[in-house]
This record gives C-alpha cells, sequence and structure tokens, in this order.
C-alpha cells in the first residue's frame, strides 16, 4: 500500500502501516510520563511568568480614572477631580494630564471617603449586612472545561472590585484557580487537606473520649493526624496580588484526599466526611473574617465536592448551551439528589435512634449558568434548557469572549487585563460578559443575606 497521490481522497485514505510503524517512538513505560511531567513543569512556569512581574510575583495593575468612574464608584469624573483637589491627603494617583491610575488599595480609600463625605442617596458601598457571616459560593459541575474556575476566578475578582473581603479556596489538585491567583504551594500541607485531617482527628478523639467511659480500648492516631490537629485554617491562608482576595491553594497532591477520606471512614463509619470543611469554615473563624468565600471544585463528584456543596450557601453550576453538557449537568443534579438524599437518610436514621434532632442539606439558592455562549450558534438550545431547568437557571447568559483566552495566555482575569490592550467596544462586551455572571451571583447573596437578617430579626422578637 502507498499513500495515494490522489488529494481528493479524505486524509484517513492511504495509510502506509510500515511508514506509520517508522513514526512510531518505542512502547511508552511508565518513566516517560515522569519525563513528560518534568517538560511541563518546566514550561509551566515559563508560561505562568509572563503574567508575572520581573520578580516572579504577581501584581495587580492600576486602575484609570476613566474606569473607575464607569466601573468601580458612581462618581463623574469632573466630581471626582473636585474631590481629590479639595482633599490633598487623598490618594492623588499617578500619571499625566487628565487620566490618573491608582492602585485598587487607593480605590477602597477613595470609596471610604466618598461613602463617608458623599450623598447618601449614591450606593459608593456595596450592601452587607452587619454581624452575619460570610455567604459561601461553591461552583461546581462534573462535567470538565465548562467555566468553573474563569466564572470563580472572576466573580472572587469582581467581589473584589466591589470592594467586599474575598477568600478563594480551591478544591482542585489541578490548582488552576491558585495559578490564577498566583499562589504558592509547596505540598498538600499547604492545601486543604490538613482541615479534612484535622476534622476526622477532632471526630477521633471525641470517639476516644468515649471509648475511655466505656473502657474500651482508643483507637490510635497515626502521625498525619497527630500533625493536622495543630493546624488552623488561617495557617493555610496566603495573600494574594489582590489587596481584599485571599487564598488557600491546591496543588496535585490535594488529590490524596479522595484516597484517604474513604480510608478515614472505613477507621470509624461515624465521621461525617461531608461536613469537614463546613466545620473549618465554622470553628477557624473565617466566615467572619471575610464577606464572601468562593470555592471552586474539580470536574468530579469525589469527597473535595461534596464538601463544598455541603458547605455552601450558594451553588452556581456552570455549562454550555450544548447537548453534551446539558445532559450532562442533569445528571450531575441526580447525583447529587442520590448523595445528600443518602447521606441524610443513613444520618437521620442514626439520629432517630440515639433521639438527636434531624439534619437536612439546605441551599440559599442554586443557579445553572450558561456559559460561552455564542447567540448566533445557540439561542435555540439555551432556550429549551432554559425551560427545563426553569429557576435553577441563571437568565444571564455569559457570553463567549475572545478576551478570556487572551487574559487567560497572560494567566491573568479579564479584570487583571489593562483595558488599553483592546480595542474599547471588545474590551466593554467582554467585561460586560463577567459583569453580568456578578450582577446574577451578587443579587442572590444579598437577597440571602437579606432574608436570613429578616429570619434573625423575627426570631429576636
Ligand atoms: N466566557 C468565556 N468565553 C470564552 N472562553 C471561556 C469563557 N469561560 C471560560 N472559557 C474558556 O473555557 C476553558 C475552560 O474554562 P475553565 O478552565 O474555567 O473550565 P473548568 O470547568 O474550570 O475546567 P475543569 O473542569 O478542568 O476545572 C478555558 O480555556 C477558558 O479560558
Ligand atoms: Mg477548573
Amino acid at each position: 500500500m502507498t499513500s495515494s497521490g490522489n488529494s481528493n481522497l479524505p486524509p484517513y485514505f492511504g495509510i502506509d502501516p510500515a511508514e506509520a510503524a517508522a513514526r512510531l517512538s518505542e512502547p511508552i513505560d511508565t518513566a516517560r510520563f515522569a519525563k513528560a511531567a518534568a517538560f511541563g513543569a518546566k514550561g509551566r512556569d515559563d508560561l505562568a511568568k509572563r503574567g508575572y512581574s520581573p520578580d516572579g510575583r504577581k501584581r495587580l495593575r492600576k486602575f484609570s480614572t476613566w474606569e473607575i468612574c464607569r466601573y468601580l464608584i458612581p462618581v463623574a469624573p469632573a466630581h471626582l477631580r473636585r474631590v481629590l483637589k479639595a482633599n490633598p491627603d487623598l490618594p492623588q494617583g499617578e500619571g499625566e494630564g487628565g487620566t490618573k491610575w491608582f492602585t485598587l488599595e487607593e480605590i477602597l480609600t477613595l470609596r471610604s471617603y466618598l461613602d463617608a463625605q458623599g450623598s447618601s442617596s449614591k450606593e459608593y458601598k456595596s450592601w452587607r449586612p452587619e454581624g452575619l457571616p460570610a455567604k459561601v459560593v461553591a461552583v461546581a459541575n462534573f462535567k470538565g472545561g465548562v467555566g468553573k474556575t474563569s466564572t470563580c476566578a472572576h466573580l472572587a475578582m469582581s467581589a473584589a472590585l466591589d470592594g467586599y473581603r474575598v477568600l478563594v479556596i480551591d478544591l482542585d489538585s489541578q490548582g488552576s484557580m491558585t495559578s490564577i491567583m498566583g499562589g504558592q504551594v509547596e505540598d498538600e500541607w499547604q492545601t486543604c487537606f490538613p482541615l479534612l485531617a484535622k476534622d476526622f482527628g477532632r471526630h477521633m478523639e471525641a470517639e476516644n473520649a468515649r471509648r475511655a467511659a466505656a473502657g474500651t480500648p482508643p483507637l490510635p492516631f497515626d502521625e498525619t493526624i497527630k500533625e493536622a490537629l495543630t493546624v488552623s485554617p488561617r495557617n493555610l491562608i496566603q495573600g494574594t496580588h489582590w489587596p481584599n482576595i485571599d487564598l488557600i491553594g491546591a496543588q496535585l497532591n490535594l488529590y490524596w484526599a479522595e484516597f484517604q477520606v474513604p480510608v478515614w471512614r472505613m477507621q470509624s463509619r461515624s465521621w461525617p466526611l461531608w461536613d469537614a470543611l463546613t466545620h473549618a469554615l465554622d470553628d477557624g473563624g473565617l466566615l467572619d473574617d471575610y464577606d464572601i468565600i468562593l470555592l471552586d471544585t474539580p470536574p468530579a463528584l469525589g469527597y473535595l465536592t461534596i464538601n463544598a456543596l455541603a458547605a455552601a450557601d450558594i451553588l452556581i453550576v456552570p455549562m454550555g448551551a450544548s447537548f453534551l453538557e446539558f445532559d450532562s449537568t442533569g445528571r450531575f443534579f441526580d447525583m447529587l439528589y442520590s448523595t445528600f438524599a443518602s447521606i441524610e437518610e443513613g444520618e437521620n436514621r442514626a439520629r432517630r435512634r440515639d433521639g438527636l434532632p434531624e439534619i437536612k442539606f439546605e441551599w440559599d439558592a442554586v443557579r445553572t449558568l450558561i456559559t460561552r455562549f455564542d447567540a448566533g450558534q445557540q439561542a435555540d438550545l439555551a432556550n429549551v434548557i432554559q425551560a427545563y431547568f426553569g429557576d435553577f437557571m441563571a437568565t444571564y447568559r455569559q457570553d463567549m469572549t475572545a478576551m478570556v483566552g487572551q487574559a487567560a495566555e497572560q494567566v491573568n482575569g479579564i479584570y487583571e487585563a489593562d483595558h488599553r490592550q483592546f480595542n474599547r467596544d471588545t474590551y466593554v462586551r467582554g467585561r460586560e460578559a463577567f459583569d453580568r455572571t456578578w450582577a446574577e451571583v451578587k443579587s442572590v447573596i444579598l437577597g440571602s443575606w437579606w432574608r436570613d437578617m429578616q429570619l434573625d430579626e423575627r426570631e429576636a422578637e
């Protein structure tokens, strides 16, 4: 058989097996993956550095007066100039001529000043009820590549631009969110892993207290659990190049949790393995330290995702408007139902037996969000999906924007990219995709806080 010169044939005709064999390398052994991984790691570092400053750390760019007045503070440029002139102690920005550039810290200072001095009819500061805990938002879908990390990262940045104190927790051992946030994670001890181990350790301590009372020998603690018991969530938090975004990062070793959690559960069947992250957020005071906690999850319904879902008040489920993503997302809801229903059933059986109150999982809201939307091609399918998922759907569809790709090449979010790199229309449209995503999620967050506040007030009466 020789390759045919007939160029009308499709490319999969006329393949010569002998020539094809000659192009193959020797069979691949396990070690070859190590080599590929080493090349990958080197390339990754090179690429990641493109978005980094020369000293290897990520820095947040400055924001122009145009951007501040257009997007960040509801104030006219002339008024802002007057306020700055009258108050030389306020940050004056950098740059020649009319346009000045400010850091986000400076913008937050200006916003606080305007809020304290300015007209009370203007929304200088985003609303948040006093005394209520942070809202925890999980972004999840077991389908991969649907835009979970992009959505989660942009929500974090939007919330930060709005002045909220944000904590991002990366639960995906791929560590994409950690890269976007410029996080440095050495091993699993700087990820959420010790929080899960600690929760199991706490459970064992309680169990051993019971055993001691009953005269049964204690369960042994291994080194991992002993070490984890000394870790506080605050030890795991790192700052980012955003002044008001902190991070608990992830890296490959976090995947180990998926093997370890079921082993622990086998050691003590009564350990509520889904509650470890909830306990860590509650006990560590993190719900008071932050306004919004965002959880980015891996494309799987494993133990880390289950912990994220159990800890979340609000669940965002990104999906593309394609048949396969719709199908897969429907199955994801089915898996959520069976997972959480079986947890409730098992727990409540034991609780009824012990005369304890029953548990029930509850979320403030769930929003399926169409991502990478192409109105020209996908409007019909999106309408069908909307009809089936009903109030589980966000009303806004996050448009496909080339800016995500371009910004991501630099390991940047859209909000981190300088608007001067883009044509103004492209910038405005690209940014709108994520501004509107935030508007929708923010509305769910504020609504949930408001509802909690009303409930608290009613209970206090
Ligand atoms: N609105 C958008 N417009 C254009 N491209 C997008 C948009 N949102 C996400 N993408 C691109 O889609 C790809 C997948 O996105 P992302 O990594 O956020 O998905 P994911 O669900 O987190 O993936 P994984 O399941 O691997 O964690 C990325 O290349 C990202 O740049
Ligand atoms: Mg992801």
